[in-house]
């Protein structure tokens, strides 16, 4: 572990590379990473990065992402075969004909999809900035939001506003169940509970916080309870830890595992940096890019910065 760590901090400098963690993450990549953060905090990061290498410890639209916003950059996914199943759950495609049904509706893409639908949508969002995204658009609009009807609904009942939903979702979060919040809070009946909104509704519906895992880890580390029950994938819990030692967190689950952020190991970190090898590299072509950027760029634009933690 030692001497990958020092192989990757002169790798990284040689390359001039900086190295971006999501909150699921392994925990020995959080620890090496520049900065660790949510999907929103990771694209602000790399947009503003001046170096000239990003490797992308996450999955593939994140990695996508990042190469959307810094045209010019080399993006690397340590793992390229971590994918996103929820965003496998849309294709342009199938988006193409929704939206021929209904032509003025407004398209709102969560960042968990591929650069092409992202191209098809009208503006992004991310799960800490998805109400204020929906709530920027005119009450008359009708809005398809996709591909996540979790996180969908969610913003629909905070808002109460009706919208069209994509029938996708997060199968690792759906793995959350009502059942285990409520088995934990008879364990831990002085917990307070996190959830985060790509859960069911009616996990949802127990908690007492519900954010993205940036969010999360701002409540975790304000909350004055010593006990906090985490309904999110588990990963989270390494810097949840870190953050508040003196804290202790129980996953909703042990099953809240996403096997694609699991793929990326911190040896395949350092292969990805050394080799630099094409089929690590994160491309979009160029006209799916410039569409896709506008409807990033209408986030950015109303989105407050998300703090990465930089390690
Ligand atoms: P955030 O970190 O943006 O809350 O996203 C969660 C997620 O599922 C990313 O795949
Ligand atoms: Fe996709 Fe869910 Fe894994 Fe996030 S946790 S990458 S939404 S499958």
């Amino acid at each position: 572990m030692y001497s990958i760590t020092k192989k990757l901090e002169k790798l990284k400098k040689s390359r001039n590379a900086v190295i971006l963690a999501h909150n699921y993450q392994r925990g020995e990549i959080q620890d090496i990473a520049d900065f660790t953060g949510d999907s929103l905090g990771l694209s602000q990061q790399a947009a503003k990065t001046d170096a000239d290498v990003i490797v992308f410890c996450g999955v593939h639209f994140m990695a996508e992402t990042a190469a959307i916003l810094c045209p010019g950059k080399t993006v690397l996914l340590p793992d390229p075969q971590s994918g996103c199943p929820m965003a496998d759950m849309i294709d342009a495609e199938g988006l193409k004909k929704k939206k021929a049904e209904k032509p003025d509706t407004k398209v709102v893409c969560y960042v968990n999809t591929t650069a092409a639908v992202k191209a098809e949508s009208d503006i992004c969002c991310t799960s800490s900035n998805a109400v204020k995204i929906v709530s920027s658009i005119p009450e008359d609009e009708e809005i398809l939001f996709v591909p996540d009807k979790s996180l969908g609904a969610y913003v629909s009942s905070k808002l109460g506003r009706k919208m069209t939903f994509w029938p996708g979702f997060c199968p690792t979060h759906h793995r959350i169940l009502a059942q285990d919040i409520k088995r934990r809070k008879r364990e831990y009946p002085n917990a307070k509970v996190v959830v985060h909104p790509e859960c069911t509704g009616d996990v949802i519906e127990l908690a007492d916080h519900v954010a993205s895992t940036t969010g999360i880890a701002k409540y975790c580390r304000e909350s004055n309870v010593k006990e906090i029950i985490v309904g999110t994938e588990n990963g989270i819990i390494h810097r949840l830890q870190k953050e508040s030692p003196d804290k202790r967190f129980i996953p909703a689950t042990e099953l809240a595992i996403c096997p694609n952020m699991k793929k990326n190991t911190l040896e395949k970190v350092l292969w990805c940096l050394e080799d630099m090898d094409a089929e690590n590299e994160v491309t979009v072509p160029e006209d799916v890019a410039e569409r896709a950027r506008l409807a990033i760029e209408r986030m950015l634009e109303l989105s407050e910065p998300s703090p990465a933690l930089k390690t």
